[in-house]
């Protein structure tokens, strides 16, 4: 049906930007090892220069060469992953995560339900599409948890020293040897492809650039609850415990 066509269309757009956030990471660390090699074969040609034999010599043309073409491919690709985030806009918490939740919904089916608890928070900024990654990634763990019926709930609340969000659902829940493991890169229970094991790792790697930290609650047959702690950062202080919150249209209608 149409529905399974979007959920399938939408699992296979978020695995791309999960993998894009790990080819980035992987990037980045090769980046750091390619440029020593650049910068000792020329180091090398400097000392055996005249001396050197034409043989040598050739290996380190090659060496230069394709060093130096390693690097490019690694930049580039840094650069279509960075333009990912980069375009990305600061919106207070609760803001994006009201997008998250409008982002994965329509693409549920009617039998599941997401029921929101979210308190306004201003004090922690987040980019947006750092929580489209995080919602979307834990409810798609929860739609797969939940066997085809149930009730997701998203909560957001505001704390003295930053906001807590957490998504639960009613589904099949972990044993305790997969809680343990579930946020391992590649850990996967899901067969035949369903699942490549980085969603968890990836808001992981989220919430820590946030200089936050999560757990996962879980038992079987009891659901999934996963908690996610967002600290307010020093370069947030120019919004936070500000009483009087600046004129932004809250209109609404
Ligand atoms: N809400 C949940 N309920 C039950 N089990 C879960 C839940 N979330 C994660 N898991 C378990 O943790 C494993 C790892 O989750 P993770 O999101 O990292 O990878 P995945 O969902 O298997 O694959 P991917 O997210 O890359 O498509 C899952 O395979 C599943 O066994
Ligand atoms: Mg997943």
């Amino acid at each position: 049906t149409e529905e399974v066509e979007r959920e399938s269309r939408r699992l296979v757009e978020q695995q791309m930007f999960a993998l894009g956030q790990l080819a980035g990471s992987v990037a980045h660390e090769i980046n750091n090892l390619i440029h020593p090699i650049i910068n000792l074969t020329k180091r090398l040609r400097l000392r055996t220069g005249p001396t050197a034999d034409p043989e040598s010599t050739r290996m380190m043309d090659l060496i230069d060469i394709s060093s130096r073409q390693a690097a490019t491919v690694v930049s580039e690709l840094l650069q279509s992953t960075r333009g990912e985030r980069w375009k990305d806009i600061d919106r207070p918490i609760s803001t994006a995560v009201e997008h998250g939740v409008d982002a994965v919904r329509p693409a549920l089916p009617a039998s599941m339900r997401v029921d929101t608890v979210i308190e306004e928070c201003t004090t922690v900024s987040v980019k947006v599409g750092d929580i489209l990654q995080i919602v979307g990634n834990l409810v798609s763990n929860a739609v797969h948890a939940m066997n085809g019926a149930g009730t997701i709930t998203v909560s957001l609340s505001k704390l003295d020293d930053g906001a807590r969000l957490s998504i639960a659902d009613d589904g099949a829940g972990m044993e305790e040897n997969v809680r343990r493991r579930a946020m391992q890169p590649f850990f996967s229970t899901k067969v035949d492809g369903r699942g490549t094991g980085v969603g968890l790792y990836v808001v992981q790697r989220i919430v820590r650039g946030y200089g936050g930290w999560i757990t996962l609650d879980s038992s079987p047959g009891h659901g999934t609850t996963v908690t996610i702690f967002f600290p307010i950062r020093k370069d947030d202080h120019g919004n936070a415990g500000n009483p009087d919150t600046p004129p932004q249209g809250s209109g609404g209608g």
